[in-house]
């Protein structure tokens, strides 16, 4: 496995690969990787002749007052993971060879981003879509491989990768759980072993939604009622949101006739957590 630190550097490799009629897998992430992560990688390996991990804890997807400081960053484990796994090439470009002092682009999906995440943290997306913009042209993978739990995150590389008609599969992989159900997240690591207790009535309320919609039920003001009173039951947390979404677009909507996404965010303590569920009616046919 090489860990490559240049921009130049890592363009000079795929552009040698790609020549040699060779594909890419690119996983982006932040690090300090969890077995979700290496999910990610293993289908990036299955996908791609060679397999590209970015690890870049991006500024510009975090808000002020956010944990940009304190991501939880470990690049020894993470590399030791990575090889195990089968990876490549670490790409992990520098803050300031990604964000030259005259840097002045961003790439900013409009509709999808607005709901949701995009309502308590308005320029997290635009972060996102940008430094994603940025590693898919200082790649050029074929495939790349996204979790299904940051869910509006995907929707809008979907987005951008269609409306900029960049020349990359996008791939979403299922959400990565603990044995109890708990999402797996780097920021799981914040949390105490009460918040970690705490932190399960995000997945608890979640099956619970998916036992009343399997009972019939397609009114979203019902189903949301009932997940948030699971959670405000929990006094360590204290919700951000809970929607019921269309899939495609990420409107709310108020009956369940299509396939939909219950999204929901919420703090535990101080640490902000995301998860969600696909209701989708075709489902129970
Ligand atoms: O999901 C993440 O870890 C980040 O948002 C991503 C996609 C690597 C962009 O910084």
């Amino acid at each position: 496995m090489q860990t490559i630190n240049s921009i130049k550097e890592m363009q000079t490799f795929s552009n040698r690969e790609m020549g040699e009629g060779k594909t890419i897998a690119l996983v982006p992430t932040m690090g300090f990787f969890h077995p979700g992560h290496l999910s990610l990688m293993e289908e990036g390996r299955r996908r791609g002749d060679f397999l590209v991990v970015s690890i870049f804890v991006n500024p510009t997807q975090f808000g002020a007052g956010e944990d940009y400081e304190d991501y939880p960053r470990d690049m020894e484990r993470d590399q030791k993971l990575a090889e195990e796994t089968g990876v490549d090439v670490i790409f992990t470009p520098p803050v300031d060879e990604m964000y030259p002092s005259d840097y002045q682009t961003c790439v900013n999906v409009e509709e999808v981003t607005r709901n949701l995440c995009g309502i308590s943290r308005p320029a997290h997306f635009r972060g996102v879509t940008t430094v994603v913009c940025k590693l898919f042209s200082i790649v050029k993978p074929s495939f790349a491989i996204f979790g299904e739990k940051d869910f509006q995150q995907l929707v809008a590389i979907r987005q951008m990768v269609s409306d900029l008609n960049i020349d990359v599969k996008i791939v979403g992989m299922p959400i990565y759980r603990e044995e109890d159900g708990l999402a797996l997240s780097s920021r799981n690591k914040y949390l105490t072993p009460d918040e970690r207790k705490a932190a399960l009535c995000l997945f608890r309320s979640l099956m619970r939604a998916k036992e009343l919609f399997r009972q019939g039920e397609r009114k979203t003001e019902e189903i949301l009622s009932e997940v948030m009173s699971i959670i405000k039951a929990e006094q360590l947390a204290e919700i951000d949101y809970v929607k019921i979404c269309d899939v495609k677009t990420l409107k709310d909507i108020e009956q369940i006739n299509q396939e939909t996404v219950l999204a929901l965010a919420a703090k535990i303590g101080k640490t902000r957590l995301i998860d969600n569920i696909i209701l989708n009616p075709s489902d129970c046919i």
